[in-house]
């Protein structure tokens, strides 16, 4: 397959980009907006971005020029005949893809591949509108796509043999990394991010944890670029509801319902970045809280030398009369609070990494104890990050499920390891995919913390994946690969 001019309708925020991405590679780009005014703006999206590659000194003036002078730009849809690819970034409404997918049909040559860059709807039911359904794919790129290395190419059960590859190798010249997978909604990226994100928002819902303690510990607990709510603010709440919408009428798997708190939030008009507010933006000056005086502790229990040795260095003691007993764990607290005389003092703690403390309060702590558990983490060069006594405290019960998540695609023969984990690496800026991490958190430890999620939710999508369960079964510390 030879693809040297290439359609792009919809020159929004993705069109602008494709078009970009494919005018460097050096295509014959022809972009196509629904009328003059949107044109006028797409051309200005165009500008901008390589005129910033020009400022920042990525890019010279001469090779500026040349790449816009490979891009037609046009508001008749009939230009498109001659091209080898079209893709399409309209809204992602499917009434309006369909009609323009069985225009596109009716104007272009029968060999042209049409692609869609939809992020969640059904490529088969779009591929269906036309007469070459054969030649119907999905070619999702991500935001913003000159930066974005990652393009999944959405074969469905009618796309023609060659199609998917042909596709893919294109998505190389481009300089990208393809992922070829089925017509599942969410993909491989969103399928296992957007859940994950809905969780996140779930949580905080139900009091778990805070906005900005949950962020913390992602982050730097973690070490993913950025918090579940930071990232769900760029996107967009409304997008990320849409998109879960999309995924439970596929699943029907309650976790994918869209959480209340994401309703209310797109009721109420705050969207995130776009609208200026969503989860961020209405923050009042944080109140700088005095040390709450006197702090007096006891660290109990297996593991906490660490905790001691790191507080012993902040020029803290354990003490025979504590106000607050810092019990490493990561099972349910209570069980620990309850054998002490005055469970009220009894606050759990979790290191992850080494920069983060997930402190866990049971229904008995005293305000006074978690406070000053706070304190002490703090002086101990801990984030702290209070939370309730549930099983996997914040980070595990939000990692677990996407690990678990990832296996289970891999297990029904969606796409392979090396495919998912390069996706979410490259789709989502994660530092490692989720078979990386999980092989470098331990198999073991993420299938006992699975049993432990689903002992006390009886969430039958928190049950260890078979295959991670046989793998631990049978001593291995390693996916099969290859
Ligand atoms: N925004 C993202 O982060 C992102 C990421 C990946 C995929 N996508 C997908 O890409 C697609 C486009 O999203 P977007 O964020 O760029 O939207 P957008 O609203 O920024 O852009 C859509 C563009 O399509 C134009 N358009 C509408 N009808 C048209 C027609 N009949 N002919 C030509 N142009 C027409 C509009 O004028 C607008 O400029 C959607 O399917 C979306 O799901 C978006």
């Amino acid at each position: 397959m030879a693809f040297e001019r290439v359609g792009v309708v919809g020159l929004g925020t993705m069109g602008a980009g494709i078009a970009e991405v494919f005018a460097r590679a050096g295509l014959r780009v022809i972009g196509v907006e629904a009328d003059a005014e949107a044109l006028a703006r797409g051309r200005g999206h165009l500008e901008r971005s390589t005129g910033r590659a020009v400022d920042r000194g990525r890019l010279t003036r001469e090779r500026q020029a040349e790449i816009l002078g490979r891009v037609t730009l046009t508001t008749s849809r009939e230009d498109l005949r001659d091209a080898d690819l079209v893709i399409e970034a309209s809204p992602e409404i499917l009434r309006y893809k369909v009609s323009l997918f069985e225009e596109l049909d009716r104007i272009c040559k029968p060999e042209t591949v049409l692609a869609t860059n939809t992020s969640s709807l059904p490529v088969t039911a779009i591929a269906a509108a036309t007469g070459r359904p054969g030649r119907v794919v999905g070619m999702h790129f991500f935001n913003p796509a000159p930066v974005m290395k990652l393009v999944e190419v959405v074969g469905t059960v009618v796309t023609a043999p060659g199609v998917v590859s042909g596709i893919a190798e294109l998505a190389g010249r481009l300089g990208k990394t393809a992922v070829a997978v089925g017509d599942r909604a969410g993909f491989v990226v969103n399928r296992l991010l957007l859940p994950y994100l809905n969780h996140a928002a779930v949580l905080v819902d139900q009091g778990m944890a805070g906005r900005d303690d949950i962020d913390a510990a992602m982050k730097l607990g973690v070490g993913l670029p950025m918090g579940p709510f930071t990232l769900l603010d760029l996107i967009g709440l409304d997008t990320a509801y849409e998109v879960m919408g999309v995924l439970f009428d596929e699943t029907r798997d309650r976790r994918h319902a869209p959480a209340p708190l994401l309703r209310e939030l797109v009721t109420a008009g705050l969207l995130g970045r776009k609208s200026g507010r969503g989860f961020y933006g209405d923050e009042a000056q944080e109140e700088q809280r005095p040390m709450s005086g006197a702090v007096t502790f006891d660290v109990a229990g297996p593991g906490s030398e660490e905790l001691a040795g790191r507080l012993r260095a902040a020029g803290f003691k354990p003490s025979d009369d504590p106000g607050v007993v810092l019990r490493p764990t990561d099972r349910p607290v209570i069980e620990h609070a309850v054998r002490l005389q005055d469970p009220s003092r009894m606050v759990g703690v979790h290191l992850v990494g080494d920069r983060v403390a997930e402190l866990a309060a049971t229904a008995l702590t005293s305000d006074a104890a978690a406070r000053a558990a706070r304190d002490l983490m703090k002086v101990a060069g801990l984030t702290p990050v209070p939370c309730k006594d549930r099983a996997g405290f914040v980070v595990d019960a939000l990692l677990f499920p996407y690990l678990n998540d990832a296996v289970r695609m891999y297990e029904s023969g969606y796409a392979s390891i090396d495919d998912i984990d390069a996706a979410m690496r490259l789709g989502c800026g994660y530092p490692s995919g989720p078979f990386e991490m999980l092989e470098s958190l331990g198999l073991a430890r993420v299938r006992d913390g699975l049993r432990a999620l689903y002992a006390e939710h009886r969430e039958p999508s928190y049950a260890p994946a078979p295959l991670l369960d046989q793998l631990v079964t049978a001593g291995l510390s390693a996916f099969p690969r290859g």
